[in-house]
């Protein structure tokens, strides 16, 4: 069942989505090699109670911290770990809050210097898929409209692998609610979109195959042929017809370009 926000719900989910933003631009500044993906866990989860809210992932269903970090061929849920940053990785931060009883949920994937030309197109087109699918997120549309839109640039435009494991979903008081938003389907399939539906959008796009392993960790994701792949995730209201966007990527973009160890200029 699809539960529809109220207005002050929705900027609710907003404000905590806006602390998932904050967040990921407080890791933007410190990402570069040598820096281990548990010490930016930390950094995360540190930043997230100084803000008065709690990291949504840390015990959901057992999952043992704060944020998901998956590195080059890890695709989602990446277990923060000892391993040191090395350049040309690619590294996905996803990143969950709970603040005033409603989630947000955002990932961004940052290219450590220097970064291979096919890991740069890899990362451009994951996230352009995302701006496409939240295109598709009007009141009329239906889900499997998004769902084309990311499939059709990434699979036949790109060639790239549309990961089917793993989807989107609605959000707000839980993490996780209806409706399952696919990056594949068909135009004019699944539940309709309606004024202040509130979505969670987020391509997850390998550069080879779609097919994915577990990790022996039970959560760790990873592609089955080694190649590279990329994450972004904004969280999404239908409001007055539109895709209002309640998460930003402004203030990560504006500290990864002033990150010098970091791909940007996007
Ligand atoms: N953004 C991811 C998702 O919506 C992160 C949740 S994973 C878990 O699926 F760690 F919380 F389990
Ligand atoms: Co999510």
């Amino acid at each position: 069942m699809i539960r529809i926000k109220t207005n002050a719900e929705v900027e609710l989910i907003r404000e905590s989505a806006l602390l998932v933003s904050d967040t990921l631009a407080e890791l933007a500044s410190i990402v570069k090699a040598g820096v281990t993906t548990e010490f930016l866990d930390k950094r995360a989860e540190e930043f997230i109670l100084d803000n008065g809210a709690v990291p949504s992932f840390k015990h959901y269903r057992g999952y043992p911290f704060a944020t998901c970090i998956s590195v080059n061929d890890a695709v989602v849920h990446g277990f923060p770990n000892k391993r040191e940053i090395m350049e040309g990785d690619l590294v996905s931060i996803d990143v969950g809050v709970y603040k005033n009883g409603f989630h947000g949920d955002s990932a961004y994937t940052f290219g450590v210097l220097p970064v291979l030309d096919e890991h740069q197109l890899l990362m451009k087109v994951t996230r352009d898929s995302l701006l496409l699918g939240i295109e598709k997120a009007i009141a009329g549309n239906r889900i499997g409209d998004i769902a084309f839109a990311i499939q059709d640039y990434c699979e036949r435009q790109h060639r790239f692998g549309v990961v089917r494991e793993l989807v989107g979903h609605g959000l707000g008081k839980n993490l996780h609610e209806d409706p399952q938003v696919p990056n594949y389907g068909k135009k004019g399939s699944g539940p309709k979109l309606r004024e202040n539906i509130v979505i969670a959008i987020e391509p997850m796009i390998n550069l080879g195959t779609k097919d994915v392993v577990y990790d022996s960790d039970g959560w760790t994701v990873r592609t089955k042929d080694g190649k590279f792949s990329a994450h972004y995730e904004h969280d999404v209201c239908i409001k007055r017809g539109k895709a209002d966007i309640l998460s930003s990527f402004e203030k990560i973009t504006q500290r990864e370009s002033s990150n010098s160890a970091l791909l940007g200029g996007y």
